[in-house]
């Protein structure tokens, strides 16, 4: 279970004038123009997709596949990634592995157009880590300032492992012209767990695979269950613990006690990550600090309210049926009451996009125990289809149930493409199509604003 190699982590923050200082920050700038279609697509009571692939399972790719190689260079920097490194999309976290002896912890930065070092937000920067002739330079946007009608888009991966299909998977998010600029990765990254002892080797080849994105665009990490990684007959009782080692994320800044739930602002967003694999019940930390969390988001500042959480609460496959049921029963009421726009989850290993609806008109007298309509609830979105060494799950509840929009279990990736505070535009893309190819798509109304008398002014 030790880890290999030996990580370091740096948190580059910039204020709006002190550019100088050791810290800088970063931002994207992504103009997208803004179309407004009306409300939620109809499904015709959804669509089970009749696409039908091969049964096989995908191997995890050999240790000595190019999309492992070490780089050259004793001591060189590897496993190269970064994240939003505090709350509001000011600072950048950049991670890294040196594999013989601890490294310098130095970042060496310069935006690229010194004349705009104060303009911290849209810009270029890019970075060194390493020394001599280990040095490797990277690059990274950083985010524009917080803001209602910013528009940005953020990709969805999910549960990606590190097969053939994986591959094929970063791929098609890498070629896809919509151009995600920050990754909302929903948890189960290497799946190192499926080896034996945990094989931290595994973890270490995932990190390899993966710097050619994030090292250039923050992922916005959230943990599964293949993160546990608890192992106490072999004296590692911490769960979580090569997860928490390797995947910085700023926890802190948003008053969270743990790296496992925490809160960023990102352009127009607020993303809220919360651990399905930590206690969430009543007076626990998780509960606590989202009841305080939910009531501060400023739609006004961040029109749109984003939750990620590795287990659906709705999904119709079979496998890992309901899991998600007591999370729903605690939480599900306080996604409505604050209008949470969408909750994206991976889990299951296959696609699956919900109507919006809601389950929380029950009480033990009532009958009202099936989901229904509400025009103010979550759309669910399941992407755990990154493409991970356990394969597709293909058994689906039949005949499907009205509230899931479309199914499909095949492999690929989404984005979402914020255009202003009211309206953004959702695409599912399969690896078997074209990178341009949308396999399915959703026009998504933002809930607070299309619902607040502020809008017809606006
Ligand atoms: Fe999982």
């Amino acid at each position: 279970m030790d880890m290999l190699g030996l990580s370091c982590y740096v948190c580059l923050r910039f204020g709006r004038s002190d550019m100088a200082m050791n810290w800088i920050g970063f931002g994207s700038v992504y103009l997208l123009t803004g179309l407004f279609v009306g409300g939620l697509r109809s499904c015709n009571g959804g669509i089970s997709s009749s696409y039908s692939r091969s049964n096989d399972i995908s191997d995890d790719m050999p240790l000595s596949s190019d999309v492992f190689a070490v780089p050259p260079g004793y001591n060189a920097p590897q496993q190269v990634h970064i994240t939003q490194g505090d709350h509001e999309g000011r600072g950048v976290i950049v991670s890294w592995v040196t594999p013989n002896e601890p490294g310098s912890s130095k970042v060496i930065y310069w935006a690229e157009n010194t004349e705009l070092k104060k303009h911290a937000y849209n810009t270029k920067y890019f970075y060194k880590v390493g020394t001599r002739d280990a040095t490797r330079q990277f690059w990274f946007t950083t985010p524009p300032e917080v803001g209602p009608d910013v528009p940005y888009t953020f990709g969805l991966i999910g549960d990606l492992g590190q097969t053939f299909d994986s591959n094929r998977t970063l791929t098609h998010y890498e070629s896809n012209p919509a151009k995600g600029q920050t990754v909302l990765f929903v948890g189960d990254l290497s799946y190192a767990d499926k080896y034996p002892l945990h094989d931290n080797n595994r973890w270490d080849s995932w990190g390899r695979f993966v710097e050619r994105n994030v090292a250039y665009q923050p992922w916005i990490w959230s943990a599964g269950n293949h993160e546990i990684d608890f192992l106490p007959e072999y004296g590692e009782g911490e769960p979580f613990k090569p997860y928490t080692h390797r995947y910085f994320v700023p926890y802190e800044a948003s008053g969270s006690t743990s790296p496992l739930w925490y809160s960023i602002k990102r352009a127009s967003a607020y993303v809220i990550v919360m651990s399905s694999y930590s206690a969430y019940g009543v007076s626990t930390p998780q509960y606590k600090w989202l009841m305080k969390e939910l009531p501060k988001v400023n739609r006004s500042e961040t029109p749109w309210l984003i939750v990620v959480m590795h287990c659906p609460l709705y999904s119709t496959y079979a496998h890992h049926y309901m899991e998600g049921e007591t999370m729903r029963v605690m939480y599900e009421q306080y996604f409505v009451k604050y209008k949470v726009d969408v909750i994206f989850s991976g889990h299951v290993h296959a696609y699956e996009r919900t109507e919006r609806v809601s389950n929380i008109a029950y009480n033990i007298e009532n009958g009202l125990c099936a989901p229904r309509n509400d025009e103010f609830a979550p759309v669910y979105i399941t992407i755990g289809d990154g493409g991970n060494q356990e394969g597709l799950l293909y058994e689906m509840v039949d005949p499907k149930p009205k509230y899931s929009a479309f199914r499909e279990p095949s492999y690929g990736h989404a984005t979402f493409e914020i255009k202003n505070r009211t309206t953004a535009y959702y695409a599912w893309h399969c690896n078997q199509d074209g990178y341009s190819v949308e396999a399915d798509s959703l026009w998504f109304h933002n809930l607070y604003w299309k619902s607040s008398s502020v809008v017809a002014s606006f």
